[in-house]
């Protein structure tokens, strides 16, 4: 029973991390936007629409010609919506996220590998990967930790123990210990010989 809860708790931890590090798999791509809305396309736009949409509106929407902070939010948001829709792979994820909404999973394992694939050294990947392996590995090895804690705590030498400390705290006892200790002293020779 003991073994078994402590695993639950421990997998249960780590799907909670799972949950911090990757955010829900649709909102990564363009937020909470449409990528292709963004963009004023429709999904089967073909590749030089998208690009001419994209050279349209940045022009349009550039922070050089329009300095308020709106802009320059949807300026970023159009080049990261261009960005994942002008690579074929990643518009094709990108559709197939939108086609299957409730594969949170697999859509966010695929954007990540895309993600760290183009944008990220990695270098920083691996220390990333390394420092969440570490977490979980002092998890598990905290989880048995007090497992063996819970093991010893059942064994007859430490219950033992523990009545020999109670006998000692509530005294009484200790004259009939003394005995003993007396009678043992007498006793060893014999029972090592
Ligand atoms: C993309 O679509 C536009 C408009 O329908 C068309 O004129 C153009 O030839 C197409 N380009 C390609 C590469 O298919």
């Amino acid at each position: 029973m003991e073994p078994l809860a402590s695993n639950r708790v421990t997998l249960l931890t780590l799907i909670f991390l799972l949950f911090l590090f990757i955010q829900p798999s649709l909102s990564i791509y363009c937020d909470e936007d449409d990528c292709y809305n963004l963009l004023g396309v429709t999904q089967s736009a073909n590749a030089s629409e998208i690009k001419k949409a994209y050279y349209m509106l940045s022009l349009k929407r550039h922070p050089d010609e329009n300095p308020d902070p709106e802009s320059k939010k949807f300026f970023v948001k159009i080049a990261n919506a261009y960005e994942i829709l002008k690579d074929e792979a990643t518009r094709e994820q990108y559709d197939y996220a939108i086609a299957h909404p409730e594969e949170v999973f697999y859509n966010t394992a695929q954007y990540y590998h895309a993600y760290y694939g183009h944008k990220t050294d990695t270098r920083a990947v691996l220390v990333g990967l390394f420092l969440i392996l570490s977490g979980f590995q002092y998890l598990n090895q905290w989880t048995r930790y007090n497992q063996a804690i819970e093991m010893v705590k059942k064994t007859p030498a430490y219950k033992n123990k523990l009545k020999a400390k109670e006998f000692e705290r509530t005294g009484g006892v200790t004259n009939k210990n003394k005995g003993n200790k007396q009678m043992n002293k007498y006793d060893l020779p014999y029972i090592f010989l």
